[in-house]
């Protein structure tokens, strides 16, 4: 005869908790929404904001939905960010925000107002590769090259993030941390998908790079 009280405690137990989470999720919906209009003047669609891009100071007026990766595409016409899943899961829009890689498609651009972006246009020339970039080429560390601008920036930054000691998730140990293990390079550059699956060459082009650079 206990089975039913028990049953019964657990389906109050069960439709209370359901009820705390709709009230909090139709809370959340309106504090959403309140931020919204916090962030958007009355009236107001565009916003102008000053940008540093590859070293270019520029003014633009920007729609206030217009995300970092859109600006960067469609108003500045800088194609080599490119657009994969627009959702933070692929790494193909990776950029770099005052030294430091982003999922642009993540980023709002009116967000950035006074900030230094840098895009792939900006890191080396055909003539003049940086070396992320020779080191991609000289391992094959691409296939379709969709993927490989986003690797190169993220490339790029998780070199910068060794070296100062940023820690990651491998490993609590310090000493583990900032040494340059394929572990460590592997976890760091996981945000970047491939799906020609290059990832054995883009590990020996930044190995050869964090190298060189030892
Ligand atoms: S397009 Fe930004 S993470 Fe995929
Ligand atoms: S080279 Fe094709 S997705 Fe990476």
């Amino acid at each position: 005869m206990g089975a039913p009280i028990e049953f019964e405690i657990r389906r109050r137990t069960l439709v209370a908790s359901s009820a705390a989470v709709a009230i909090g999720a139709a809370t959340g919906r309106r504090s959403a929404a309140q931020s919204r209009a916090a962030l958007t003047p009355s009236g107001a669609e565009n916003s102008t904001i000053t940008l540093t891009v590859n070293g270019v100071e520029q003014e633009l007026t920007v729609d206030n939905r217009t995300t970092l990766l859109d600006l960067l595409r469609e108003n500045l016409k800088l194609t080599g960010t490119k657009k994969g899943c627009d959702h933070g899961q692929c790494g193909a829009c990776t950029c770099t925000v005052n030294g430091q890689r982003v999922n642009s498609c993540l980023s709002l651009a009116v967000m950035h107002d006074g900030d230094e972006v840098q895009t792939i246009e900006g890191v080396g020339t055909p003539d003049d590769l940086d070396p992320m970039q020779a080191a991609f080429v000289a391992n094959d560390g691409f296939q379709c090259g969709y993927c490989t601008p986003g690797q190169i920036m993220s490339a790029r930054s998780v070199l910068n993030e060794i070296r100062a000691g940023i820690p990651s998730h491998v490993t609590d140990d310090l000493t583990a941390r900032i040494k340059m293990t394929d572990d460590e390079i592997r976890e760091r550059m996981s945000g970047n998908i491939c799906r020609c699956g290059a990832y054995s060459n883009i590990l020996a082009a930044i190995t050869k790079v964090a190298e060189e650079q030892a």
